[in-house]
C-alpha cells in the first residue's frame, strides 16, 4: 500500500514562488524524518518559463536561508490532479486557473491556498507575486511559504 502524501505547489511562472515553497517543503519533511513519507513537486499555471531554473532573485534570497533551489519549470496538467493529494495555489488567479483545469469536482477538493495554513501571516490572503518587486518580496514571500509549509505539514500531522 502507498501511503505517500503527494503535495503539489503551484504559481504563475514556477519560478519564484511554487519553486521556493517546494525547496522549502523538501528541507522541512527531510528535518523531521519524514521524507520518505511525501512527494512534493511544483508547477506554473503558465508555461513560458518552461525549462528554467528559479528566478536569479528568488535563488539568492533562497540560498541565504540554506535553500539551493534546482527546480525546472513546468506548466501544470489535468494528470497532476490525479497523481497529487493536494494542490496548493499561491494566490487567487492561481486557485481559479486550477479551479478551471481540474477535471471533475471531486479533483477540485484538492485544491488549497497557500495563505490558509501560514499562521504567522493572519492577515494575508496570497502569497503576492514578487516577479516585479524588490528585495523585500522576496523575504516577506520565503517567511510566508516558510510558515505555510509547516502550516501544512501541522494540519496533516492533526488528521
Ligand atoms: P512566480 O512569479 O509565479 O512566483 O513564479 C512570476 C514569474 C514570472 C512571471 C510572473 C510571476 N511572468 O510574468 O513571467
Amino acid at each position: 500500500m502507498d501511503m505517500k502524501t503527494r503535495i503539489l505547489f503551484v504559481c504563475l511562472g514556477n519560478i519564484c514562488r511554487s519553486p521556493a515553497a517546494d525547496g522549502i517543503m523538501h528541507r522541512i519533511v527531510e528535518e523531521k524524518g519524514v521524507a520518505g513519507n511525501f512527494e512534493i513537486d511544483s508547477a506554473g499555471t503558465y508555461g513560458g518559463h518552461r525549462g528554467e531554473l528559479p528566478d536569479s532573485r528568488m535563488r539568492s534570497a533562497a540560498s541565504r536561508r540554506g535553500y539551493a533551489l534546482t527546480h525546472r519549470s513546468r506548466q501544470v496538467r489535468e494528470e497532476d490532479f490525479e497523481r497529487f493529494d493536494m494542490i496548493v495555489a499561491m494566490d487567487d488567479m492561481n486557485y481559479e486557473s486550477l479551479n478551471r483545469l481540474a477535471p471533475s469536482r471531486e479533483a477540485a477538493r484538492k485544491i488549497f491556498r497557500m495563505a490558509e495554513f501560514c499562521r504567522r501571516h493572519p492577515d494575508r490572503t496570497y502569497v503576492p507575486d514578487p516577479y516585479y518587486e524588490g528585495h523585500e518580496g522576496f523575504e516577506l514571500v520565503l517567511d510566508m511559504l516558510e510558515d505555510g509549509c509547516e502550516g501544512i505539514l501541522e494540519s496533516l500531522c492533526q488528521k
